[in-house]
């Protein structure tokens, strides 16, 4: 298969470029630099330089409180680049499959979000998200979008990778315990992008790891104990002592009624993911120290 990936310097590019190279596909990632998703020319003259099968868009502005000052870098970004990649996608008859986010949702249903559930986004990350996915599906009839949430992997700015390290330095931690997601790991994740890719069937996929989800303080618990530092270290403390910029929905936990439908075995537990994760990053921290 000929893949394009996009925003391929990010945590979840990295991934799925991995993943597609593994599977021995012929795959070109352009990271933000190469490639910026907003721009029309750009955009057109990769694509058609590359002449893919499909397109996996990995790229957005991921910065949930930036997004709160500037709505229109997170417009461009996030809604204007899935729609120009749909729209050359069109034209070259390539599949789209463009990453969403759990963040579409408000936070108020208690239990899980399916496709059955209405997005009402509360922050202009999650508003520019939706608007993407909307303006991609509008483009082009192959579109597929994948929501996800509480991304974690090896290298990325994520939350886990700075935790562990300052965990081994003694410092001290805060991880908020009244925010409930369902965790996902970056290769995890690359892995079902590929499978939905050779599915080729449109709609909205929710691609998460297993399990009953996890707050901040729970993720954050269990990866000290994995790496066998001090969880004393952390203090919970509650959403509204955050004071962030961005408004967080309280539960984006996600559940997949399509793969369940289609019978896509079900990603592993998000503590499985996660020990894959703590053995790799002690592993790279001891070969670094
Ligand atoms: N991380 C999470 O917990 C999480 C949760 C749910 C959904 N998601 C979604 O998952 C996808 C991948 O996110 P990630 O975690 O891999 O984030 P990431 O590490 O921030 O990667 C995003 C990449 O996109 C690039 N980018 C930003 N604006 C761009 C533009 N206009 N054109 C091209 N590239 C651009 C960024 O480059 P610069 O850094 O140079 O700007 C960055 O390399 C995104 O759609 C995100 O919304 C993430």
């Amino acid at each position: 298969m000929k893949v394009v990936v996009t925003g391929a310097g990010g945590l979840v590019g990295r991934a799925v470029v991995e993943r597609c190279a593994s599977h021995g596909d012929d795959v070109r990632g352009f990271d933000h630099q190469s490639l910026d998703i907003s721009d029309t020319s750009s955009v057109q003259t990769a694509l058609n330089d590359s002449k893919p099968d499909v397109v996996i868009n990995c790229a957005a502005w991921t910065d949930v409180d930036g997004c709160e000052s500037d709505s229109g870098q997170a417009e461009r970004a996030n809604a204007l680049g899935p729609e120009l990649l749909a729209a050359t996608c069109r034209d070259i008859d390539a599949l789209l499959i463009t990453i969403s986010t759990d963040y579409v949702f408000d936070g108020s249903k208690e239990g899980f979000y399916t496709q059955r559930d209405q997005p009402h986004p509360i922050s202009v990350y999650g508003r520019s998200k939706l608007e993407g996915e909307r303006r991609a599906q509008a483009a082009w009839a192959r579109t597929i979008v994948v929501r996800s949430g509480y991304i974690f992997g090896v290298g990325g700015k994520n939350f886990l990778s700075t935790l562990l390290p300052r965990a081994g330095r003694g410092e001290p931690l805060k991880a908020i315990s009244d925010m409930v997601g369902t965790p996902t790991y970056a290769p995890d994740l690359a892995r079902r992008l590929r499978e939905l890719a050779a599915v080729d069937l449109p709609g909205i996929f929710h691609v998460v790891n297993s399990g009953q989800g996890a707050s901040f303080e729970d993720f954050a618990r269990a990866a000290l104990e994995m790496a066998g530092l001090n969880s004393a270290l952390l203090k919970r403390v509650t959403l509204a002592e955050f004071h962030r910029p961005a408004p967080r929905p309280r539960n984006s936990r996600l559940r997949c009624l399509w793969s369940e439908a289609l019978r896509l075995e079900a990603l592993p537990h998000w503590t499985e993911a996660l020990r894959s994760f703590v053995s790799l990053q002690s592993g790279s921290a001891s070969a670094a120290g």
